[in-house]
């Protein structure tokens, strides 16, 4: 770098406004705390263990308490976090017992209060008898901000009714990689739409204001920071290879947007990128996060990933050479969570000058900042009977609107659906009679298996089927059932038979095909291909001669081109939570309409992957000569599509400029029409291509601002776009921004035009 390009960064660096407004009383507060702790204090509030250490249900359904342990933790080591539900979520009484249990021990042993954290991740996952809404995924697929904040509101009122200030989520991690078994728990494979409805989630938890974090509301961990969800290998926390110019411009900006949104807590990926474990990469850590954004928040680890950056990473010789990596490269609280030798360890190498008092000072404002913020001082434990909405009826009513708006139909052909009223229907599958699969994991438990009784009020896809169109006009056979005892991909022995007998009495088949409940490495796949079996019972349905509707109800798109020309209808209803099967019973009788739209790519063939924002030259026609060179991409279905009971035509795209540079804001406007007969929302998405980028090949083309509208028949709505220069940059092999002198398309339905760069900027600051 030259000193001129040196200074700039520098300036811009510390120019930059605080993500987060500083709070001088607040600060004043953290540091006179932090001014009578000792060492020993300062690591107790870098340290978070596990539930499991205090308490378990014991056989008789009650709680039990591990005796001397909460002394142990918190009065010895001064442990200043915990977290996770005893393996099964605990009523929201439960949650004030024990949350209660561990303030009073913390403010009377310490005067500082814990900070409790749980994986509420699609509403509150670990809270008994509180809503559940649609996964990330669904809420992705709905292309509706204000439905992503509702769930995340509602969410941290019900977290907050038990007694709990800290959620680990949303989940931002691009998807693209089609087989990794958390896709459904990000929202897709789109840096904008991620960041949009990751910062919509942010405010929904956390509310407007950063520094004081409301009644209602509770802090959120993003997570995991980053590049995650693109193991080369497919499986779960193994090594990701991302070139500069992606983690930049891709992977990181949904991380930025949610720290902008305010986030105040990190957790970082457990797995390598680039060959670095994310866990000691200060780089990505201290230098992105903190120094750049100059963001003051806290940056947790991830389940054990100290220890294992010895274990398995094979970084470190031994926990403490670990420890202090980790520590050095910018963490700030180990999720431990089960020893507390780390305590011990870290405290031998401050002593020893291999980790400064500096950075344990840094880290443990950061930690006492949080709970100042989230007021725990004042309020350690919030009281249930303040929060009288906890599982009401208006809650899941919210969940029913998000899973309505989050189904998408894929193929409609003949107009089968919307059915009518009085249709015979035959209901097969694995998927067709279950909670768990409507729900998918981290519901109740960590992998989603549930007991029958478990969320039974609420309606499966055949029962609300069976409600809607009346039980003597639906009746059930599943051909195909999961071993729920056995891997999530484990099936019984299929029975077909039944399924051939029963169609002769219907007039259509409901085939509901797809996966059964996972999350992380038990959620580890190998072949993208829709299981064998269930392959199977769709050619037997489509043998019978009666028209097939497929349900696809699945975390990760599984490959179904072989069978797809089987079924008139195919809905992808991903994983809409525990108000899905009447959404669905909804949709499919005509009372709703669809507008889900698909947050990835659905792939055709199992080696034939890509993402919408493929490189120019991975599509290009055949070339002059001896040699035919070729490239093309094949999916099943492209990022963004989505049919409806109506149809929509885009007229009159216009920009407010045709030539801009740096600075300006490009007004981009279309004309939206309603031309069917029934009301019916659309997604309106504004895509751009930049015809040459002479420092990387460019992106095929990139999503750049939606918006969802609805319209009655007939009715025409202009929706307008404010577009940023800026936005139109791109990050070089040098890992710099730079918007370039050039010609650009935008488009919008079918419609393009093409604008013009007139002067090429490139940006001093790593961020624009
Ligand atoms: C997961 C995280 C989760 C953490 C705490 C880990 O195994 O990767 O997503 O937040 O556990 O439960």
């Amino acid at each position: 770098m030259t000193g001129i390009a040196l200074m700039a960064t520098l300036v811009s660096a510390s120019a930059a406004v605080p993500a987060i407004p500083r709070d001088n009383k607040l600060e004043k507060k953290v540091e006179e705390t932090l001014a009578r702790m000792t060492l020993e204090e300062k690591i107790g509030q870098m340290t978070e263990l596990a539930i499991d250490l205090i308490c378990h249900r014991g056989p008789d359904g009650k709680l039990v308490y591990h005796p001397g342990m909460l002394d142990s933790i918190i009065s010895k080591y001064k442990v200043g976090s915990i977290l996770n539900a005893p393996q099964h979520s605990l009523t929201p009484e439960e949650w004030n017992e024990v949350i209660g249990k561990i303030q009073e021990v913390s403010m009377r042993e310490i005067g500082i209060p814990c900070i409790y954290g749980l994986d509420q991740n699609h509403g509150v996952t670990y809270s008994t008898g509180g809503t559940l809404f649609p996964q990330n995924i669904s809420l992705a697929a709905t292309f509706n901000r204000e439905l992503a904040k509702e769930s995340a509101s509602i969410t941290a009122y019900e977290t907050k009714a038990s007694a709990c200030p800290w959620t680990y989520s949303p989940t931002v991690d691009l998807v693209r990689v089609a087989s990794w078994p958390r896709v459904w728990e990000n929202f897709g494979e789109d840096p904008y739409l991620s960041g949009e409805m990751g910062a919509a989630q942010v405010r929904g938890f956390q509310g407007d204001n950063p520094n004081k974090i409301g009644k209602n509301n509770i802090a959120t961990s993003v997570k995991h920071y980053m590049a995650y969800s693109v193991p080369f290998s497919g499986k779960d926390r193994t090594p990701a290879y991302v070139s500069e110019a992606d983690l930049r411009e891709k992977h990181f900006e949904p991380y930025k947007k949610c720290i902008e949104a305010g986030a105040l807590t990190v957790m970082v990926n457990s797995a390598s990128v680039n060959g670095i474990p994310t866990h000691i990469n200060k780089r990505l850590l201290t230098d992105w996060l903190k120094d750049e954004l100059q963001w003051d928040g806290m940056i947790v680890t991830d389940w054990s990933d100290i220890n294992n950056l010895y274990s398995r990473e094979k970084v470190a010789r031994n926990k403490k050479e670990a420890i202090k990596m980790a520590i050095n490269a910018g963490i700030d609280m180990a999720m431990e969570p089960y020893q507390w030798d780390y305590c011990t360890l870290l405290k031998e190498l401050v002593e020893e000058g291999e980790v400064s008092m500096e950075r344990i000072d840094d880290a443990t404002r950061r930690v006492l900042r949080l709970k100042y913020r989230l007021g725990l001082f004042e309020n350690p434990v919030p009281q249930l009977k303040d929060y009288p909405e906890f599982g009401s009826a208006k809650n899941a009513e919210a969940a029913r609107r998000a899973a309505v708006e989050s189904m998408i139909l894929l193929k409609n052909d003949g107009d089968i659906l919307p059915l009518k009223k009085g249709t015979k229907i035959l209901v097969t599958g694995p998927n067709a009679n279950s909670m768990r699969s409507l729900n998918g994991g981290w519901t109740i438990t960590w992998q989603g298996k549930l007991s029958p009784e478990e969320l039974a009020e609420k309606n499966t896809i055949y029962e609300a089927l069976a409600n809607t169109f009346g039980s003597e006009n639906v009746s059930y056979v599943p051909g195909v059932t999961y071993n729920e005892n056995g891997g999530y991909n484990d099936e019984n022995a299929p029975d077909f038979e039944p399924v051939a007998e029963a169609a002769k009495n219907a007039d259509v088949i409901v085939v509901c095909v797809g996966e059964n409940s996972y999350t992380e490495t038990p959620g580890n796949l190998s072949d993208l291909n829709l299981s064998a079996n269930q392959k199977e019972l769709v050619r037997i349905a489509a043998a019978t001669g009666k028209p097939i509707v497929m349900i696809l109800n699945e975390g990760r798109a599984r490959v179904i081109s072989d069978i797809e020309p089987l079924a008139a209808a195919i809905v992808d209803i991903l994983l809409p939570g525990s108000e899905g099967g009447d959404a669905l019973a909804m949709l499919m009788a005509g009372e709703e309409n669809f507008s889900g739209r698909l947050p990835y790519t659905y792939p055709r063939d199992v080696n034939s992957l890509s993402t919408y924002d493929y490189k120019a030259s991975e599509q290009v026609g055949t070339m002059a000569g001896a040699y035919d060179y070729n490239a093309s991409i094949t999916n099943q279905w492209p990022f963004g599509y989505g049919l409806s009971y109506t149809t929509f035509e885009y007229g009159n795209l216009r920009t407010s400029k045709d030539k801009f540079v740096d600075g300006d804001v490009i007004s981009v406007s279309v004309d939206v029409t309603n031309t069917g007969n029934v009301a019916g929302k659309e997604t309106v998405m504004l895509y751009s291509t930049d015809l040459v980028a002479s420092r990387i090949v460019p992106d095929n083309r990139r999503l750049r601002a939606f918006e969802k509208i609805e319209l009655a028949p007939g009715q025409t709505r202009t929706v307008t776009f404010k577009l940023p220069a800026s936005e139109l940059a791109y990050v070089g092999h040098d890992g710099k921004w730079i918007l370039e002198e050039g010609d650009f398309r935008l488009t919008a339905g079918k419609l393009s035009k093409v604008i013009s760069c007139t002067q090429t900027k490139e940006y001093a600051s790593p961020n624009k």
